[in-house]
């Protein structure tokens, strides 16, 4: 009886710490891209708050600190210093991983990932100073953005990691997203340190909101790439990419 318990202890153990899909998520034959979109998807749906098994962080409040969107720099176009001393995204649990492909087997690979994030939410302590738009422009304080049907196309460069444990790891070498939204809804308290001028701004540039995301997009896109790097390195570093394939 006790050796039992041991035993049982000691299989949850090690399922617990090579990382294991859990049972209510179906596998998919490698190269089932359909499958492996709906996979997904599903994990975000059933575990927004992480599944810490398998590396999935907590999707629905995403946390960083001192995030540059833009810097004036020399040799650069950019006229805008623009950083936030925190950050956090809500919203990511909602996305729908629309398109999966390269996931069949042998690595090194890139893989590609799409999804659809209905809205995403960014809120923190903001603080810029230069031109944007070629309006002057300065503040320090709390800003909320918002992404409406954001599209993520991201690709991710694989290598393979053969560990001690005999399994076959996913090494994230390197992310690249491209982002693509339907609107943007912006809000930068404290311009100026004035509120009338503030809300005034503030209006000025929601209307002006593609121009001003054509002019941060390289920014954002870095830290989105960033973003969706963290979240993979986890899961492919405690998931072997064995285990998330069904074994034929
Ligand atoms: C950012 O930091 C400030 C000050 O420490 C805190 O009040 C605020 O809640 C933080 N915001 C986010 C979005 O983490």
């Amino acid at each position: 009886m006790e050796m039992r318990l041991i035993t049982a202890i000691s299989f949850l153990w090690i399922s617990f710490v090579l990382g294991q899909l859990p049972p209510e998520i179906e596998k998919c034959e490698a190269g089932d891209s359909i499958c492996i979109a709906e996979t997904v998807t599903r994990l975000l749906r059933l575990y927004p708050k992480g599944l810490p098994s398998i590396g999935l962080q907590a999707l629905d409040a995403i946390r960083f600190e001192n995030v540059v969107v833009s810097r004036i720099e020399p040799n650069s176009p950019a006229t805008l210093d623009l950083k936030f001393r925190n950050l956090t995204v809500r919203g990511l649990e909602g996305a729908t991983v629309m398109e999966a492909k390269g996931f069949d087997g042998e690595l090194p690979r890139v893989l590609e990932l799409s999804a659809w994030v209905p809205l995403l939410k960014l809120e923190g302590d903001y603080e810029m100073h230069g031109s944007l738009l070629n309006m002057p422009i300065q503040g320090k304080g709390q800003a909320q953005v918002v992404v409406k049907e954001g599209r993520f196309r991201c690709k991710v460069r694989a290598l393979e990691q053969l560990r001690k444990d005999g399994k076959r790891y996913i090494e994230i070498a390197k992310v690249k997203c491209l982002l693509d939204l339907q609107g943007m809804h912006l809000n930068f308290e404290n311009l100026f340190n004035n509120p009338e001028l503030s809300d005034a701004m503030n209006i000025v540039a929601n209307t002006k909101w593609l121009e001003i995301w054509h002019a941060l997009r390289k920014g954002i896109i870095s830290t989105v790439d960033r973003l969706v790097e963290t979240i993979l390195k986890r899961v492919a570093d405690k998931l072997p990419y064995d285990d998330f394939y069904r074994e034929l």
